[in-house]
């Protein structure tokens, strides 16, 4: 202050000052408090940190020509109805060439579009099409593993003196078996031997999946390329699948049985894994303005930092499966899970991930079971309600939402009865494993698949009530549309103005007007109330107040001292507002209040 007072005396004053500001800022003192002004909360601002993500699973989504399948140029025409809600970024599920042994998680080409799904000029077309309404695109890559007619691994099984044959993990049989006891996520063991050369090679997912060697420079280096190709194309990013998975103890001693009782953790975290990612991080990721989310399985969240901390040049930010996860047991069998099991899960990421490391939050995926009818209430009573209550939580807690095609329609799992009924590999080969052997009964099987496959999210998107709801004009979609379409289906909701398609659009404004919800703190009221959440996000002197009565029955919510609900600002239900002392909610009642 004293020296600017000063700079009225003259402009040879002035010029002294404007040169100590310089010398300073160049000193890091000023610079350093400028740079300070433009946290909030000790957050760092970024496009990726406000954005609200929607998933397309692009078999699923909408087919241009009558095949059955989801393609690009039918992703292109919806771009208006995925505008509509508001969201800002699209996450693309594999579109790239593949034999679809893992509906495009088994890449054959990273450079060509998957012929089923189009051309390159249809993904530049959407990709156009994408920018033009302000949104942005990440896609998948998929880089732990290829597929096996992937022309690296058409090389490599060659013979083991082929240039490509370090490309993957080859081993010689130990004593006439498998190499080790690493099993594969998808049944069996993670070793397939290849006659050709009498050795056997790593695929941690199907056989037709093997594992890249990411200790080879080589493999590093074409991955590094291939993220350049489409970054230069104009992606905003990438989604990274399983790559926790990329770096392996290349000893490969046997899995003890606690570790067989959690193979992703045990695969998880290599011993070259923050290397790995830290040079992709320099050689990729650090030249262009993008956005980074790893599929992280078997990260804990206690290790999250070390892959997502803003000083770490890694990933903006990872998956992690403790919510979508929650109705899961052992064997990966469903369970009942409780609300404050589930706040406990947020409480947990509130206090390990800090400002300087971001964080997201969903509860569906391609992966996984619809999200109303794994953490709501699908049935006609409370469907509709609870699939807004969903929505109001994911996007008022902290990190940025993931929401999965389908959602915001409240789309519901399908009443699947027969294995004929699936199309999924993990579920095929499961039961191959398990019912083909007497394990387990069919009827156990298919009763625990319905709750839990992912198949349940796979079915094609509802657009309206003609044959196959509008998803395709052919005969056949290539999974059974849900029967309930003619009751769920995006024609109608755009219609209704109590739809949850409406109701998602009004939340996605709610948050972006309020940075509050993506910036400020998280407190839990009231942790271990069994059917209400109520939680507070404070910004300065904002404070929002969240309510949501996660039950099928009326709920009353006392009011903890110093909470005095202001103004309401959004609720699932009618013209609701605060009593003194105690809210009364309805039934799957969600309200946001400014306090
Ligand atoms: C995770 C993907 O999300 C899943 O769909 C796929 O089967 C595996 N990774 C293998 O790529
Ligand atoms: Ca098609």
């Amino acid at each position: 202050m004293a020296l600017l007072d000063t700079s009225i005396r003259g402009g040879l004053v002035k010029i002294r000052i404007a040169v100590v500001v310089c010398v300073a800022m160049l000193l890091g003192g000023v610079g350093a408090q400028a740079e300070d002004a433009k946290l909030i909360n000790g957050y760092r601002p970024t496009w990726w940190k406000d954005a609200v993500v929607y998933q397309i699973y692009p078999r699923s989504f909408k087919d241009s020509n009558g095949d059955g399948i989801g393609d690009l140029k039918g992703i292109t025409s919806k771009l208006d109805y995925i505008q509509g809600l508001g969201v800002t970024v699209i996450w693309l599920s594999p579109h790239y060439d593949s034999p679809n042994a893992d509906n495009g998680y088994d890449i054959r080409d990273y450079r060509k579009v998957m012929t089923e799904f189009g051309t390159m000029a249809d993904f530049d077309t959407m990709l156009a099409g994408i920018k033009k309404r302000h949104m942005r695109l990440i896609i998948d890559l998929v880089v732990n593993h290829t597929s096996d007619e992937h022309r690296w691994f058409v090389e490599s099984r060659k013979s083991k003196d082929n240039p490509y044959r370090d490309f993957y993990i080859w081993r010689s049989p130990k004593d006439g078996h498998e190499p080790n006891n690493d099993p594969s996520f998808f049944s069996g063991s993670a070793w397939q031997l290849d006659p050709t050369t009498g050795q056997y090679y790593l695929h941690y997912f199907a056989v037709k999946q093997p594992d890249l060697n990411w200790d080879n420079p080589k493999v590093r280096s074409e991955v590094y390329a291939l993220m350049k190709f489409w970054l230069d194309k104009g992606v905003d990013g990438f989604r990274m699948d399983v790559i926790p998975l990329i770096s392996k103890d290349q000893t490969f001693p046997n899995l003890t049985p606690e570790q067989l009782a959690n193979i992703g953790k045990a695969y998880a975290n290599g011993p070259h894994m923050h290397e790995y990612i830290q040079e992709m991080n320099r050689e990729v990721l650090s030249k262009y303005d993008v956005m980074t989310v790893g599929e992280a399985l078997g990260i804990s969240l206690e290790q999250t930092p070390l892959m997502v901390g803003d000083q770490r040049h890694e990933l903006n930010m990872i998956f992690n499966f403790d919510a979508i996860r929650l109705n899961r047991g052992a064997g990966n069998k469903w369970r009942a899970w409780t609300l404050p099991e589930l706040k406990a899960i947020y409480a947990r990421h509130a206090a390990e991930l800090d400002a300087h490391s971001w964080d997201t939050v969903f509860l569906s995926n391609h992966d996984s079971p619809r999200a109303v009818s794994t953490f709501g209430n699908d049935t006609d009573t409370y469907r509709v309600a609870s699939a807004k209550l969903l929505t109001t939580m994911l996007l008022t807690l902290r990190g940025t939402p993931f929401f999965y095609q389908g959602d915001e329609l409240g789309m519901t799992n399908y009443p699947f009865q027969k294995i004929g009924d699936f199309d999924d590999i993990e579920v095929k080969n499961a039961y191959k494993a398990q019912v083909l052997t007497g394990k387990v009964s069919e009827a156990d099987y298919i009763a625990n698949l319905r709750r839990t496959s992912r198949d349940n999210a796979r079915t094609p998107m509802q657009w309206d009530t003609t044959a196959n709801a509008g998803f395709t004009t052919g005969t056949k979609p290539w999974l059974a549309v849900n029967p309930n379409y003619t009751k769920i289906n995006a024609a109608q909701e755009l219609k209704d103005p109590d739809s949850p398609y409406i109701y998602m659009q009004k939340m996605v404004k709610l948050r972006q007007a309020t940075p509050a919800f993506v910036y400020g703190d998280y407190k839990d009221l009231d942790p271990p109330n069994p059917a209400i959440f109520a939680y507070t996000r404070t910004l300065g002197a904002d404070r929002y107040l969240v309510v949501l009565n996660f039950s099928d029955h009326p709920a009353d919510f006392v009011l903890p001292d110093g909470i005095t609900p202001g103004r309401l600002l959004i609720s699932n239900e009618d013209g609701t507002e605060p009593s003194a002392g105690t809210l009364h909610l309805n039934a799957w009642e969600a309200r946001v209040y400014r306090d």
